[in-house]
C-alpha cells in the first residue's frame, strides 16, 4: 500500500524516524555508559540528544500518522499500526519527562528520569518491531505492484511496470513479480525438518 506522503519518491515517515530512533537510543546508551562510569559527559550528552530525538520524533508522528490514516480500518495493518502509534506517543512522553526531570542539572540527572529513557527504550524494541511488520509484512509504504526488477521511484513509471525494458521472454517467459511464492524455502524446508 503505497504511502501517502514521499520525498523523492519514498515514504516520508520512514526517511525521518532515523531521528528519533537513532538519537534516543544512543541517549539511553549514554545513560547507561554514565551509570557504570560515573562521567558527566555521558549524561549531558544524553541530555541534548534527548532533546533533539524528541523534535525529530514529534515530526515524524505527522507522516506517520497521514499514513495509517489511509489504511482500511478492519484490517490487521490498521490495529498493528494504532498499536505502533499509540506506543510510540507513549515512548516520546517517557522521553519528554526524562528530559523535564534532567533540566534543573542535566549532569546530574535523578534515577527517575534514567529509568524513564530506559523504560521508553524497552518500549521502543517493540513499536519498531511493530513498525517493521507494518511494511515488510503487511506492505504498508511499499509501493503498489512493486517487485526486483521495478523502475526508478524517480522515472514516471509506476512500480509494476516492466522491468527494464526487457522482454518478458528473455526472462524465461516468466514475469518475476507475479511468479507465485512458494510457502517455504527450500532452506526453511530443510531447517524445519531438522529440528523434527
Ligand atoms: C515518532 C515515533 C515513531 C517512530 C520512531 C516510528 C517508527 C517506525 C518504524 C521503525 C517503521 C518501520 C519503517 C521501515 O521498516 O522502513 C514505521 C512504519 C510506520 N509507522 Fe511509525 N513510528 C513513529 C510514529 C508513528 C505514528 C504516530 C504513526 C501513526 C499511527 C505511525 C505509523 C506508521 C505507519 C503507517 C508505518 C508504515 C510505513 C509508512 O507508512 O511509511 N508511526 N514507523
Amino acid at each position: 500500500m503505497e504511502s501517502r506522503i514521499k520525498v523523492a519518491g519514498h515514504p516520508l515517515h520512514q526517511m525521518l524516524i532515523v531521528f528519533p530512533l537513532g538519537l534516543l537510543a544512543t541517549a539511553a546508551v549514554f545513560d547507561i555508559l554514565y551509570l557504570i562510569t560515573d562521567r558527566v559527559i555521558w549524561t549531558h550528552a544524553a541530555y541534548y540528544m534527548i532533546g533533539a530525538g524528541l523534535i525529530g520524533g514529534f515530526v515524524a508522528a505527522v507522516p506517520g500518522w497521514i499514513d495509517w490514516r489511509a489504511i482500511p480500518r478492519g484490517t490487521r495493518a490498521n490495529r498493528v499500526g494504532l498499536v505502533h502509534g499509540i506506543g510510540n506517543v507513549v515512548v516520546l512522553g517517557l522521553f519528554a519527562l526524562s528530559w523535564l526531570l534532567r533540566r534543573p542539572a542535566p549532569e546530574a540527572p535523578p534515577t527517575e528520569a534514567i529509568v524513564a529513557g530506559l523504560v521508553g527504550m524497552a518500549i521502543a524494541t517493540f513499536t519498531g518491531w511493530l513498525g517493521g511488520e507494518l511494511v515488510g509484512r503487511l506492505g504498508v509504504g511499499v509501493d503498489d505492484g512493486a517487485h526486483l526488477d521495478a523502475p526508478s521511484s524517480l522515472s514516471a513509471l509506476p512500480a509494476g511496470a516492466e522491468a527494464r525494458g526487457v522482454p518478458r521472454a528473455a526472462m524465461g517467459g516468466h514475469d518475476r513479480r507475479s511468479r507465485p511464492a512458494a510457502p517455504y524455502s527450500g532452506v526453511e524446508r530443510r531447517t524445519a525438518g531438522s529440528m523434527r
